[in-house]
């Protein structure tokens, strides 16, 4: 297994740990239980316990509220973390995170998510690593002891087999005892033994038929009994939906609180005896652990450790290396001083998506955009003309601070107020950001309506848009003239969607430059959702999309090149629903066809943490797959685009050519659940090896701007583990890094009486210069050459000869090796 840190910290005896739940009153352990509120445990000064706090999420560290005045360091998204294929680089983004979180002062982190990429539809694919389970484990453990190393828990999530987002809180996957084991535990079960993390969360799903908050063979008998974990398993957030069959299923904190199936009904099970207090204990237990090992136990203190200095260069840094270059004609890296003007176009190059929707979100201080990148990557001598192209976003850019006054301090911003069914003002702020998300903690008690007002100072007279957003119900005064926009959620809204993607109405303004509109809102949401969320949204006077689409061109044909950046948005990449299809949105492909039509140096930027369908990409120069790159995202495009930086990022996951090759589509439930063996028990490449069709990017693809000679691999070693060196050359006439790709193939195409032809065993990521030969060293342990035997309910390894096979990706395997095992 990969190496592992143990935990500095301060971990808490048995002895210890039974000695204080012993002192504990049945309702005092019941209180540890459940969430304090959205987002803590309780104190209980008289055991020394003190409130322990958790956070989101992957993407960095949201904090206690969701409020653009609390800001977070924005990390790219954990796609592209894996794309860096370095568990080092992951490491280091771990403990940056870990670091913000004790500054925000947290103890626990809600991430990393490791469900696998299964469908390319998964709404959460962004928020997930990768495809394949060796590369998630490895990418999840050098994580999670990242973030445990700043004196932080992790929370691996979600425990399983929550690959898709429609109807998540109940679908049911049915998952066959090998796959499960190879594939989808795989990576929590490295966390837990290699990594050592602290928390497991349990999924809203249902595996084989049982709901994972009750799923005692799964929580119980293989993570707690099996793999020995010690921590806490913490549910998804209201996943807990019954008192004895989740107490008895091996959850041991239902979050958040309070909760109406634990708590109370909780106590009186526990006092009928039907549920064991020893069951109560075991869970109190498991708090106090993990409260010691944060800090809030006795006379232990949390971790100081804060956010390093270099944390904004190394996000800028992360980014930059996790982007993919997919093809180039030899038009990247630009040469700055053969350009006099650079075209940049597309809806992306004007709103980058920095990130994903859903909980991962966070609140960044700033965003670099692309165009400030590219102005400052490019410098002075170079012209940088900018167009949208194509109106691709459902909702319009939120009110720049630029154009917005908070009409009662004239400050830039707006002002919120909160009231109750009387009109009384509860309370009232002053806001830096038009998209405004409430916690039920964050609203004053009592209130009915929030109540947004501002001054809006258009830039340019004509037909402005305002946009409203929510769902639910506005009174929305311009300029004194009320009007009212219904959109409440229709029953059965997913709470998630609802507040994720809410329904926008644009409303007409005619307005002079440089004269304020007043602009009042008020909403009011219903108390149906457990957050509440609206927003404001700002566009100036446009073209139509057919004259856009002209300038655009118009820009690229006179310029020395055109860099068009089109992706996702997110809304449509994001956390509580699963996309419909792969294509990018409105007119993006008929956009960058034109583009490449008017000028053959046309690089394209792929802005999205997930597979889109690029039908256009042997038409142009290049293609730049720059993922959801986080706050620095901008730099770092500039950087790998003027070639300061190599691309060294390499896919994660296969990339298909049409939606009709992808072994594993659809994410509609039949018959209530998905069933995993729909095609083969394969996922990914491992499927694709089964089909006919080519993707259009395999697995473990990526370019780079130098080139490599593969000059021979040896391999030492037998079934208990194998050592792999691979000799590679860089003979490119510039510094690069290569990821050299280990893969496992069989004779017949199957292991153990299962077909699966070809599967990542190992890989190590190298630095070169030009002319360099080096040896990547690749160790493979037992566990990852053998197989779960079903019958024997045990791992095994089949002997035989097998051929390891070597190379930049799947689709340019360069070396073959046989190994007998
Ligand atoms: C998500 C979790 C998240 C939790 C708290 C849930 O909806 O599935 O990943 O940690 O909310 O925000």
């Amino acid at each position: 297994m990969a190496s592992h840190t143990t935990p500095t910290g301060t971990e808490a005896t048995d002895e210890e740990l039974r000695g204080l739940v012993a002192q504990l009153t049945l309702e005092e352990k019941l209180s540890l239980v459940v969430g304090e509120d959205f987002w803590s445990l309780p104190e209980i000064p008289r055991i020394g316990l003190r409130k322990l706090r958790v956070s989101d999420g992957p993407v960095g560290v949201r904090g206690v509220t969701w409020d653009e005045r609390d800001t977070s360091l924005l990390f790219p998204s954990p796609t592209a973390l894996a794309a860096a294929w370095d568990p080092e680089v992951t490491r280091r983004a771990g403990f940056i995170m870990g670091a913000q979180t004790r500054d925000k002062d947290i103890h626990v982190l809600l991430a990393p998510t490791v469900n696998l990429h299964r469908s390319p539809l998964g709404g959460r694919h962004f928020e997930c690593y990768s495809e394949d389970p060796l590369l998630t484990s490895r990418i999840a453990t050098a994580f999670i002891e990242g973030v445990q190393s700043a004196g932080v828990g992790a929370t691996i999530k979600h425990f399983v087999g929550n690959e898709t987002e429609d109807d998540r809180m109940s679908y049911d996957s049915r998952i066959d005892e090998r796959s499960l084991r190879e594939v989808y535990l795989a990576p929590f079960e490295e966390a837990v033994r290699t990594g050592r993390v602290w928390l497991v969360m349990s999924a809203y799903n249902q595996v084989n038929g049982e709901t994972m908050t009750e799923n005692s063979r799964l929580v119980n008998g293989v993570l707690k009994d099996e793999w020995g974990f010690d921590g806490v398993v913490v549910s998804d957030w209201m996943a807990v939906r019954s008192t004895e069959a989740a107490a008895a299923g091996g959850t041991d904190v239902a979050m958040p609180g309070p909760t109406e199936v634990w708590g109370e009904p909780l106590l009186a099970a526990v006092r009928e005896g039907r549920v064991a207090e020893a069951v109560i204990d075991d869970r109190v237990e498991r708090v106090l652990r993990l409260a010691a090992r944060v800090g809030v136990l006795g006379d232990r203190t949390p971790a100081t450790t804060t956010t390093p200095d270099d944390a904004v260069a190394t996000l800028r840094a992360i980014a930059a290396r996790a982007m993919v270059l997919l093809g180039n004609d030899g038009t990247l890296p630009l040469d700055t001083s053969a350009l006099s003007r650079v075209a940049l176009i597309g809806p992306n190059a004007l709103r980058l998506s920095a990130q994903g929707g859903g909980s991962a979100h966070v609140n960044p201080s700033h965003v670099v955009s692309i165009p400030e990148g590219l102005r400052a990557a490019l410098g002075a001598g170079v012209e940088l003309t900018l167009t949208e192209g194509a109106f691709t976003h459902r909702a319009l850019a939120d009110l720049s601070l630029d154009m917005a006054t908070d009409p009662d301090d004239g400050e830039a911003g707006l002002r919120a107020e909160f009231l109750d069914a009387d009109g009384n003002v509860l309370g009232s702020e002053h806001r830096l950001g038009s998209s405004l998300m409430f916690w039920p903690d964050n609203i004053p008690a009592g209130a009915t309506v929030i109540r947004l007002r501002v001054n809006i100072t258009p830039t340019i007279t004509g037909t402005n848009i305002l946009d409203v957003r929510g769902a639910g119900r506005f009174e929305v005064t311009i300029d004194g003239a009320t009007r009212t926009i219904d959109m409440t959620a229709p029953e059965g809204t997913d709470a998630i969607e609802a507040i994720m993607r809410p329904e926008a109405t644009r409303i007409e303004i005619e307005a002079t430059a440089g004269t304020p509109v007043a602009v009042s809102v008020d909403f009011t949401q219903g108390s149906r959702f457990f957050m509440a969320a609206l927003g404001l949204g700002w566009a100036n006077p446009r073209l139509s999309e057919d004259a856009e689409l002209d300038a655009a061109v118009e820009a690229a044909r006179a310029a020395d090149v055109a860099v068009v950046v089109v992706g996702t948005t997110d809304d449509i990449e994001s956390e509580g629903f699963d996309r419909k299809d792969l294509a990018l949105p409105g007119r993006s492909d008929e956009l960058v066809r034109r583009v490449a039509a008017a000028n053959p140096r046309t690089v394209v930027v792929v802005n999205a943490g997930s597979p889109v369908l690029m039908p256009w990409r042997d038409e142009v120069a290049a293609v730049v797959w720059a993922w959801l790159p986080g706050q620095e995202g901008g730099a770092s495009l500039g950087d790998v685009l003027t070639g300061v930086v190599e691309p060294g990022g390499r896919l994660p996951t296969t990339y298909p050519a049409a939606a009709a090759d992808v072994p594993v589509y659809s994410t509609e439930r039949v018959d209530g659940g998905h069933d995993y063996a729909v095609r083969s028990s394969n996922i990914g490449y491992r499927a694709w090896a089964l089909g006919e069709a080519a993707p259009a990017y395999p697995f473990g693809h990526g370019l780079g701007y130098t080139t490599w000679e593969y000059e021979g691999v040896a391999v030492k070693g037998d079934a208990s583990g194998l050592t792999v060196e691979i000799a590679v050359a860089n003979t490119g006439d510039r510094a690069g890094r290569e990821v050299a790709q280990v893969y496992l193939e069989t004779a017949d195409g199957t292991l153990m009486g299962r077909q699966e032809p070809i599967r990542l065993v190992g890989f190590a990521a190298i630095d070169a210069p030009s002319g360099a030969k080096v040896t990547a060293t690749v160790e493979i342990d037992a566990r990852t050459l053998a197989r779960w035997d079903e019958r024997g309910a045990a791992w095994v390894t089949t002997p035989g000869t097998y051929r390891l096979r070597v190379g930049r990706s799947l689709g340019d395997l360069r070396l073959d090796a046989d190994v007998t095992l």
